[in-house]
């Protein structure tokens, strides 16, 4: 939808003229925003609830004694007598001094799995890390629910997020483009875009869910098929761990790119919905 043309008074090349287009509804980006502050507080509660035992495994079965341990991150004497942090990832360990398994000053270290400045509280306080991260994991799930909806019922989804063939078959280009960072500002995603975008929002956020549940004895009680599933309690906890970092790689990139394609119209258009885009390609936008 076009409603205004570029307010530059000097005729511009054919193919260099501009419009506003309206590229983001109000369900997106409310629903954007809310998973962004959501997500912080998720991440840096979990990290406190998971240094409450920091340790993950497959199957069911948890403890020092047992041979499924995944990954771990706790203080270890090496052999020269010295304590220090170590993670260990499938039988591999390093060190990790500093950051995991011990941090803080020299004098006076944490022997925790994440640093202080990850986690909240930054203290160690189970309790208060569980009350935070329920209270946004609701909000989360909700804002999914609302954003899932609307993006059905407005077409968003199908449109925008859903890649299509011709995006598969795009997608050699558009690594190149994005190696390059040379972005087409025609309102559109382009196929990286959808595929990522799709894969967080249709395989990571529901897979977070859905292993944040598992983990709750009140819903194995309601939905002991969703132990089943995933194949007991700890490898749900271990999947919802993995999702996180996903998450995390997601954000890293997705600041880069807003960054790299411009972010002043990239941020208005994701606050107010309107977006600076290349004038022949108008018939494109959502
Ligand atoms: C963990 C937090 C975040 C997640 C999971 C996330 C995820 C997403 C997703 C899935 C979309 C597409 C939404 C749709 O079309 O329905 C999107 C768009 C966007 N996000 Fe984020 N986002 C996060 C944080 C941020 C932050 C902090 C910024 C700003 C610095 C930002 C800037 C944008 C912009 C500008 C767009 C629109 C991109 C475009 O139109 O090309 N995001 N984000």
């Amino acid at each position: 939808m076009t409603i205004m043309d570029d307010i530059e008074s000097r005729p511009a090349p054919q193919n260099d003229e501009k419009t506003i287009i309206y590229r983001h509804r109000i369900a997106t980006r409310i629903t954007h925003w809310i998973w962004a502050i959501t997500l912080f507080f998720l991440l840096l509660s979990g990290l406190q609830i998971f240094n409450a035992h920091p340790q993950l495994y497959i199957g069911n079965q948890s403890g020092f004694e047992f041979e499924n341990s995944v990954l771990s991150m706790r203080a270890m004497q090496a052999a020269d007598g010295t304590v220090g942090g170590y993670t260990t990832v499938l039988g591999h360990s390093f060190d990790t001094t500093g950051v995991f398994g011990m941090s803080g000053p020299a004098g006076n270290p944490s022997y925790r799995g994440f640093p202080a400045w990850a986690t909240l509280p930054s203290y160690q306080d189970l309790a208060t890390g569980r009350v935070i991260h329920f209270f946004f994991a609701w909000l989360f799930s909700a804002a999914f629910l609302v954003w899932f909806a609307s993006s059905l019922i407005s077409g968003h989804l199908t449109r925008d997020i859903l890649p299509s063939v011709a995006d598969i078959r795009s997608l050699p280009r558009s690594i190149v483009d994005h190696l390059r960072f040379r972005f087409h500002h025609d309102g559109r995603y382009n196929g990286l875009q959808k595929l990522a975008y799709a894969g967080v929002l249709l395989v990571i956020f529901p897979l977070i869910i859905a292993t944040g549940l598992t983990m709750s004895p009140g819903m194995n009680a309601a939905w002991p098929w969703l132990l089943d599933i995933f194949g007991g309690r700890q490898t749900a906890r271990t999947i919802h761990f993995l999702c996180m970092a996903a998450l995390v790689a997601f954000f890293v990139i997705h600041i880069l790119m807003v960054i790299a394609a411009g972010p002043l119209n990239e941020m208005r258009s994701i606050i107010t919905g309107w977006y600076r885009a290349d004038k022949k390609n108008e018939e494109h936008s959502a």
